[in-house]
């Protein structure tokens, strides 16, 4: 038996501009560590969490890590396995990070491998799915896949997880500036209009073909003109102090393109090269603190490797 496993999930960037609720991409940094231990007793115990302000619940059914690894537990029926688990938090809630899906990608990993590996990388997503909901109430794998699987991941259909890998160019670097205030993604849902607009619904698409095609062919002019979001972020940007004065600091630093990172507050852009992004982060970042909010900034090549274990 294992003494333990101890894993590593990143922090992604979901929705990439056009690609609501499809598209996302994984983080070299910030992520959560999960340390799964096999015990005597019998079933599945959350033992501590840290970095969590005690907010997070222990209740495993209610803990976005601990229902995705109690419903891998219960569809392989071994459910009754003694499996401690601790949860460390290193990147903030509502945050547009992906934080409670990188806790719930973790977890699944650090559980599997505890139980002998016996599914796949792949097979782990919808168990890891499950766990992200209960922090959402929503089934979309646009942050959780990446954290999981790495890269720049197409959902192509969250109803059947059915994803595909999108190849990245060599150079492609993000840069996210996160403000500190707190957007519950569940809050962020609630203010999008159901319907669409059939104009906006023919821009959008032409985009995410346009980018999809860009990446695939590191053809950084398409990026650049399709990374561009006519839905949902006139509808979030609302809810981000001095989002305009970001997105146009991020241009005038040739940024190829700049939206919400996931649900916000967290805005991201794209880069052709490292360096002009560490350039970029700075400014886009000097526009909350001159307007006194504190900001982080992480520039991040995109994370092939997803969840890994130490
Ligand atoms: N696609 C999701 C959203 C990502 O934007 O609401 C955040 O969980």
């Amino acid at each position: 038996m294992k003494a333990g496993i101890k894993v590593f999930a990143p922090a992604s960037v979901a929705n990439v501009a056009c690609g609501f609720d499809i598209l996302g991409f994984a983080l070299e940094s910030p992520g959560d560590e999960i340390i799964a231990r096999p015990v005597d007793r019998k079933g599945l115990v959350i033992s501590k969490i840290t970095g969590d302000q005690h907010r997070l619940p222990y209740a495993v059914e209610k803990n976005t890590a601990g229902l995705a690894a109690l419903k891998l537990m219960e569809s392989l029926g071994m459910e009754d396995f003694g499996v401690d688990l601790e949860i460390h938090k290193r990147m903030p809630f509502g945050s547009g990070l992906g934080s409670s899906a990188a806790s719930a990608a973790g977890a699944v990993v650090a559980v599997n491998e505890i139980l002998g590996r016996p599914l796949s990388r792949s097979e782990l997503l919808p168990f890891a799915v499950l766990g992200e909901q209960v922090a959402d109430g929503a089934y979309h794998a646009d942050n959780v896949g990446p954290s999981l699987l790495g890269g720049m991941l197409l959902i192509r259909d969250n109803s059947t997880l059915d994803y595909y890998r999108i190849p990245v160019p060599k150079g492609l670097t993000a840069v996210v500036v996160y403000p500190h205030i707190e957007i519950l993604t569940k809050d962020a849902r609630d203010i999008i209009s159901p319907t669409v607009d059939l104009k906006d619904h023919i821009r959008q698409s032409g985009n995410l073909a346009g980018l999809i095609l860009g990446l695939s062919q590191s053809n950084f002019e398409l990026i650049a003109k399709s990374l561009r979001d006519y839905i949902i972020e006139p509808q979030r940007s609302k809810l981000i102090p001095h989002f305009a004065e970001v997105k146009e600091t991020a241009f005038n630093q040739s940024a190829l393109g700049c939206s919400i990172s996931g649900a916000g507050p967290s805005i991201f852009a794209l880069f052709d090269h490292s360096l002009r992004a560490e350039q970029a982060a700075l400014a886009m970042q000097s526009v909350f603190i001159r307007n006194h909010i504190n900001a982080d900034i992480f520039v991040s090549k995109i994370n092939l490797e997803g969840t890994i274990i130490y």
